[in-house]
């Protein structure tokens, strides 16, 4: 069922986003291939497959909100083609192509990234289908989980780690940041556009939060066991960087089990919920298990 419903929505995703940049002058030109280069490249969506699932989880209708599903999707791949950058983890691909910055140089890469972030924002913005009041929380909910209290908190926290060794929560608290929020906004996003009572929120909340720790634990777990074919990345960007991963710290084995351990916390939060979310079960399997 999962992995049926993920391609449903993969496609409506990447219908949605092929149409969403298109240059305004002749002048932007470049800009917005750079953008579209990165942000239409692939990728596994999971960040606005997440947020649409959990409304129909919900009982909403998720396809009325498809554009604040692919403001994720211009979130995410901002903080990809940054992370790529040769002052950050200076990676050579991305989603199966050369990186932005390998294509259209360090400066354009970074203006792509500056662009796709700022017009995440929009599209919250003009996200019609929403109540103006509940619109300014989304941008709220999405502000903090990418900003210098999220994913670039995590980021800069990141970077000044490398060469350094950390301890397993530091680890944790660094990728909680860098990782989780992105992963825990869309829950936060698709509750708040429900109106799900505190206690429920509460608990989805919980289960993005064990997910978002599952999803770096195995992602660096496939940067040592991974491939490029499957990947779309290079594995060994890891130890090449000096990082402290899940890895350095516990080995591949404790490694696993740590994640493990993540997908039952994550479980537990759902099984407390009052209506069915087997489909997010599901979703913690196909992270445990992924190989991309
Ligand atoms: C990679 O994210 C970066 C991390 C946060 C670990 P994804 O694994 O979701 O990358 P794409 O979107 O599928 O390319
Ligand atoms: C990056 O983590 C997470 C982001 C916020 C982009 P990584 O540096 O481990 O991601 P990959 O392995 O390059 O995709
Ligand atoms: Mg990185
Ligand atoms: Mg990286
Ligand atoms: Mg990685």
């Amino acid at each position: 069922m999962i992995r049926e419903a993920l391609k449903t929505k993969q496609k409506l995703i990447n219908d949605r986003l092929a149409v969403l940049l298109k240059a305004d002058r002749v002048e932007h030109k470049t800009l917005y291939d750079a953008m579209n280069y990165s942000l239409l490249a692939g990728g596994k969506r999971i960040r606005p497959f997440l947020f649409l699932t959990v409304l129909d989880v919900l009982g909403v209708d998720s396809s009325r909100y498809m554009d604040a599903a692919c403001a994720f999707e211009c979130v995410h791949t901002y903080s990809l083609i940054h992370d790529d950058l040769p002052a950050m983890d200076n990676d050579d691909y991305r989603r199966g192509r050369l990186t932005n910055h390998k294509v259209y140089g360090a400066g354009m890469a970074t203006q792509a990234g500056d662009g796709l972030l700022t017009f995440a924002f929009q599209l919250l913005a003009e996200e019609k289908e929403v109540p103006s009041d509940i619109r300014i929380k989304l941008i709220d909910i999405l502000a903090r989980a990418a900003g210098p209290m999220g994913m670039v908190g995590g980021q800069a926290h990141d970077m000044e780690a490398e060469g350094k060794h950390l301890t397993l929560d530091e680890l944790k608290t660094l990728d909680a940041c860098k990782t989780g929020c992105l992963l825990t906004a869309p829950v936060s996003m698709a509750c708040a556009i429900a109106g799900t009572a505190m206690k429920e929120r509460l608990l989805l909340e919980n289960f993005a939060i064990h997910l978002g720790l599952l999803f770096q634990i195995t992602d660096d777990l496939l940067d040592e066991t991974g491939n490029l074919e499957d990947m779309g990345k290079m594995p060994g960007q890891d130890e090449k960087d000096h990082k402290s991963t899940f890895t350095t710290i516990l080995g591949l084995e404790k490694a696993k089990a740590f994640a493990e351990e993540e997908a039952a916390l994550a479980k537990e939060a759902l099984a407390k919920l009052p209506f069915d979310s087997t489909i997010l079960y599901e979703l913690i399997e196909l992270m445990v298990h992924r190989k991309k």
